[in-house]
């Protein structure tokens, strides 16, 4: 009988991406996956470091493994134990000295020889393995779900400081993997059925510069777009430093691209920005927003915020909130300051009270409702491109997709599965804060993509 491994996966779609692979690798190996920790001979958690509640909940997980692993140990069972991702990569020994029944701690370039560092417990015992290796020098397959989304890091790693980030420690000086590898790996994925890919970076706008071969993302996209089959790309996250006027070119120009930028603007106010690192100042943010809009109108911005960094006041937060008011991005993920041991910023007394961070948190997530609801209304009767994905997720009457500008649609579902994976006119009739709705217009009417801001 194969042995059994349980993965569970905290932090960003770069987390997740490492899952496939390491479910390839294992599965290579004789792995079977499974869906509850009960029964696995492995459990492995791939971990965020990015603030101190997501190493909370791993820190949970662990503390509720130590009788399940004695229980086993008394019936005559075994249960190995690995830790591998980001928490695992910044605590290395401090991680197996804090819960001494880890058996295995995998870092952010390791985790890729999973199956030969299990074999080595099994003769040598407990092991910390998180040197920075070769990760991008081959490709490596990846165990992928169902449906029409995949998503490809192109480079690994970070070569920005800011100063909050623990993300420089625990994925290495920055990698980017060489173009002809990526546009294997698309083309692959196109034929398997996966027709929309979501570029994958810590700062995907600087893909390239690490090659030295004149590389960029603007070329990847030009490059990847000639992939006949493909019919939908997106990249995540940029840099609002490397968001270069031939990137903008490129995503305004090559129809298969979204039309959706995630650039963290993280802060409003320069003196913030600066506490913080970015190397830009809010003018220099504006000046990104303006160059992006005037290519393309009905572009989608994101954003990433940070509240309550160290000797933000009122006044700064103010900034962050008429940014906002400024941009109105399509969306926000908005952060209470978490300190992180290790950064540049840790060094700063973390002096804004929790109370005061949870009022701007909840300040700038109603901010960003009401923006997204404005927006919503505006596309009330409007035609979309929406690429269909599948059943929506609530209600499996309806089929969901998403337009050029990334916003979710549902739809009715009667009669159209065909159509997952293609790109349909859907008219949009209602909305709620988060969700669009609408019906498929009929082939012969006359599609009009009026978007207005
Ligand atoms: N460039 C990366 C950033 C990863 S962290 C990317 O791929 O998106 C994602 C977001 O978490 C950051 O943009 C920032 O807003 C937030 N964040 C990072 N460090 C943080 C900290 N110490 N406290 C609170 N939020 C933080
Ligand atoms: Fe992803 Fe950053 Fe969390 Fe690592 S620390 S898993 S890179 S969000
Ligand atoms: Fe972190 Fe800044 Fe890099 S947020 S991942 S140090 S760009």
């Amino acid at each position: 009988m194969s042995k059994t491994v349980f993965i569970e996966t905290f932090g960003c779609q770069m987390n997740l991406a490492d899952t496939e692979v390491v479910l390839a690798r294992l599965g290579e190996a004789g792995w079977a996956q499974v869906e509850d920790p009960a029964g696995a001979d492995l459990v492995l958690y791939n971990t965020c470091a990015v603030r101190d509640h997501a190493e909370a909940k791993v820190r949970g997980r662990l503390g509720e493994l130590k009788a399940i692993k004695e229980q086993r140990k008394k019936t005559g069972g075994k249960l190995t134990i690995g830790v591998m991702g980001c928490m695992a990569q910044r605590e290395k020994e401090a991680l197996v000295k804090r819960f001494p029944y880890i058996d295995l701690v995998v870092g952010t370039d390791q985790f890729v020889h999973m199956p030969q560092l299990l074999d080595q417990i099994e003769e040598r015992g407990r092991l910390v393995a998180t040197d920075f290796g070769d990760f991008e020098d081959r490709l490596w397959s990846a165990k992928r779900g169902e449906g029409i989304n995949a998503w490809v890091p192109i480079m690994r790693g970070c070569n920005y400081a800011c100063t909050y980030c623990v993300v420089p420690n625990t994925r290495g000086r920055e990698k980017s993997r060489p173009m002809a590898q990526i546009e294997d790996e698309v083309k692959a994925l196109v034929d398997q059925g996966f027709v929309q890919i979501t570029l994958l970076g810590q700062t995907v706008d600087s893909y390239g510069k690490t090659l030295g071969d004149g590389s960029t993302l603007a070329g990847l996209l030009r490059k990847l777009h000639e992939i006949p089959d493909l019919k939908r790309l997106r990249f995540v996250t940029s840099h609002p430093k490397d968001v270069s006027d031939d990137l903008l070119d490129a995503v305004a120009e090559l129809p298969k691209v979204a039309k959706h930028l995630h650039v963290p603007a993280q802060a409003g106010s320069d003196r913030i920005l600066r506490l913080m690192g970015r190397r830009y100042t809010r003018a220099d943010y504006l000046r990104f927003v303006d160059r992006a809009r005037s290519r393309m109108p009905t572009v989608e911005l994101l954003s990433d915020f940070i509240v309550g960094f160290p000797k933000e006041t009122a006044a700064d937060f103010a900034e962050t909130v008429s940014l906002m008011e400024e941009v109105r991005f399509a969306g926000s993920y908005v952060f209470m300051y978490s300190e992180r041991p290790g950064t540049p910023s840790a060094n700063l007394e973390d002096d804004v009270p929790l109370v005061d961070k949870k009022l701007r948190c909840n300040h700038l997530l109603d901010l960003q409702l009401v923006h997204q609801g404005e927006q919503f209304q505006r596309l009330h009767g409007t035609i979309q491109h929406v690429l269909v994905e599948g059943p929506s997720r609530n209600n499996d009457q309806m089929l969901h997709g998403r337009n050029m500008g990334n916003l979710n649609i549902v739809f009715p579902r009667a009669g159209h599965d065909a159509l997952i994976g293609s790109v349909v006119p859907v008219r949009i009739e209602r909305s709620t804060s988060l969700t669009l709705y609408g019906e498929i217009v009929p082939a012969e009417s006359p599609v009009e993509l009026t978007h207005v801001r």
